[in-house]
């Protein structure tokens, strides 16, 4: 079923991009309704008024506590008629009746592999670590921060010369086909949430072979799993 979706950002807006891109190119069954922010000053308020999409946007110091302004999104969600939440950097933690109001229907996009490097620095934090594979990871998201049901990852290689300038556009590469495939997922109604596994279910007949869930497609082997299908 087509997603109505509410994208959540406080900065760039790249992966709003994405899927706007997906939609755009028909991969993506959504329609983006509504852009919010806590950071009236946003890039990605800009990409959705050039969309021509509706756009919230209020700096939370306005507003008397975390829960006031939590309530006031929720109301700009449900007004929007959005019944898909998506936080596509959006730098602010969500209280647990923001969570409440969207079961099972909120995503987060995080720039490292789950559980390794949780928090608002992700990316620098696995590459000041040393680790030598970092990624990207798409899950649902719970009252914890960082911490629900994965999706999905992508896997990217550090090199030896790697600083945060060069690894980042690399992860941000992956998190453009990542988020949107998670969605799409969402959209055909093929993610089965159960305790913290989330299973993929085969596609309906007339789309790619259901072997390519399990983490190999046509392709070959991919440092994504499960297999991307269409990004
Ligand atoms: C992404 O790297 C995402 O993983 C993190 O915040 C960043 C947002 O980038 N949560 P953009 O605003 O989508 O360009």
């Amino acid at each position: 079923m087509a997603l109505r979706i509410a994208v959540l950002a406080s900065g760039s807006g790249s992966n709003l991009a994405s899927i706007l891109r997906g939609i755009e190119d028909g991969k993506l069954d959504g329609q983006v309704v509504l852009v919010l922010s806590n950071k009236p000053a946003a890039y990605a308020l800009e990409r959705a008024k050039a969309a021509g999409i509706a756009t919230w946007a209020r700096a939370h110091k306005e507003f008397a506590s975390r829960e006031e302004f939590d309530l006031a999104l929720v109301r700009a969600i449900q007004d929007a008629g959005a019944d898909t939440v998506v936080l596509a950097g959006y730098m602010r933690i969500l209280t647990p009746a923001f969570v409440r109001a969207f079961p099972g229907r909120i995503l987060n996009i995080h720039p490292a592999i789950l559980p390794s490097f949780p928090g608002a620095h992700g990316g620098k934090d696995a590459l000041d670590y040393g680790v030598r594979l970092t990624g990207a990871t798409v899950h649902f998201v719970d009252e914890i921060m960082d911490n629900g049901p994965v999706i999905m990852q992508a896997a990217v290689p550090v090199r030896c010369d790697d600083t945060l300038e060069t690894l980042m556009p690399r992860i941000q590469a992956m998190e453009h086909r990542i988020y949107p495939q998670a969605l799409q997922w969402l959209a055909e109604d093929r993610l089965r949430v159960e305790g913290r596994q989330v299973r993929l279910l085969p596609p309906a007949s007339g789309t790619p072979a259901a072997s390519a869930s399990c983490g190999e497609n046509e392709h070959g082997p991919w440092m994504v799993s499960p297999a991307l299908e269409k990004f």
